[in-house]
């Protein structure tokens, strides 16, 4: 009886690690540091989703948003120690990884999100999801945020009301030679810690999109806001190498397949977030907006503009020629 008893459970052994019954689902971690209602933290819980309903039992998606797990400062390196599977961090977080994602910070290249689409869906904007692949990150997608605007404590009309100014930045050694250009101070900080700087006057303003200065109520702690929309904040959805060649080709497929679906809802809450948050946050009276009429506007493209020159070598002419014919 021994003898066919250990039969029997050998048997049910090969059974189970066939059909997988007893296998608890494998866990993929998604982390982000902006809040849930974003078109980033939106798309995350779709893609959660989607998996966990397309490969039930096989995997859970956990996600974790406002820098819970991972902050700016280290949620790339977690990514390449497998610590974590999935990351969207915007384009200007990628500097260490590759100098080409530096176009979609150059100011006042897009003329609009439209563009921005045109460019990320062309061959030269496809192109850049593979150039980290050397370093180990793997392109998946573009999602969109939206225009940048600028936030300070007093208005922002012209170039000159920036001077002698501190500006919380994103780490990107472009938008930093943005700010020097009008004489401004850039420090760089996460993400996660803007609402304070802000908050305790350590710092005078900052950039960020409508959906993130309301989301993360910097619109209460900023007296201004001038609506410049001088540049974009977008992200680049990215997988590991190690993660994403351990996946059977099948599965890999649907991973692929959901996060476009994932993609495709986070970028239509992107286009309506855009217009709400900015209503409800001039309907809260705790910031002014600061409206440019075309003239000023044109002072502060002159001021900032010949920055582009500056990075032309690394970024490539083609690049930014690629990028300009998208605006038409
Ligand atoms: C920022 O750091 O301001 C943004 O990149 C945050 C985000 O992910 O939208």
């Amino acid at each position: 009886p021994l003898k066919s008893m250990a039969k029997l459970a050998a048997v049910a052994s090969i059974l189970a690690a066939s059909f997988n019954v007893f296998a608890e689902p494998v866990e993929i971690k998604f982390s982000h540091v902006v809040a849930e209602n974003t078109p980033k933290g939106q798309m995350a819980l779709k893609f959660k989703e989607l998996i966990e309903q397309r490969l039930p039992g096989e995997y859970v998606v956990n996600v974790f948003p406002n820098s819970q797990l991972f902050g700016d400062n280290n949620e790339l390196a977690a990514l390449l120690l497998n610590d974590v599977q999935f990351v969207a961090p915007s384009l200007s977080k990628f500097e260490r990884y590759t100098k080409k994602l530096q176009i979609f910070d150059l100011p006042f290249l897009f003329e609009d999100m439209a563009a921005v689409d045109r460019f990320q869906q062309s061959d030269a904007g496809q192109k850049l999801l593979n150039s980290m692949n050397r370093k180990g990150v793997v392109g998946l997608g573009y999602l969109h945020n939206g225009m940048k605007q600028f936030s300070a404590n007093d208005p922002l009309e012209l170039p000159k009301d920036a001077n002698g100014k501190k500006f919380r930045i994103m780490a990107s050694d472009v938008i930093a030679a943005q700010f020097d250009a009008v004489g401004a101070i850039p420090v760089k900080k996460p993400f996660s810690e803007v609402f304070t700087l802000l908050q305790t006057r350590a710092i005078d303003g900052q950039e960020n999109t409508w959906s993130n200065i309301y989301s993360k109520k910097f619109y209460e702690v900023q007296s201004y806001i001038t609506e410049s929309n001088h540049g974009v904040l977008d992200y680049m959805v990215v997988t590991s190498n190690t993660f994403w060649k351990s996946l059977p080709a099948d599965k890999r497929a649907i991973f692929k397949s959901s996060l476009e679906e994932a993609i495709t809802l986070g970028n239509s809450i992107a286009a309506e977030k855009g217009n709400k948050d900015k209503q409800t946050i001039l309907d809260s009276g705790r910031s002014e907006l600061v409206t440019l009429t075309p003239a000023d506007r044109q002072q502060w493209v002159n001021a900032m503009k010949p920055v582009w020159a500056k990075f032309e070598d690394q970024i490539g002419k083609d690049m930014i020629n690629a990028a300009q014919a998208a605006n038409t």
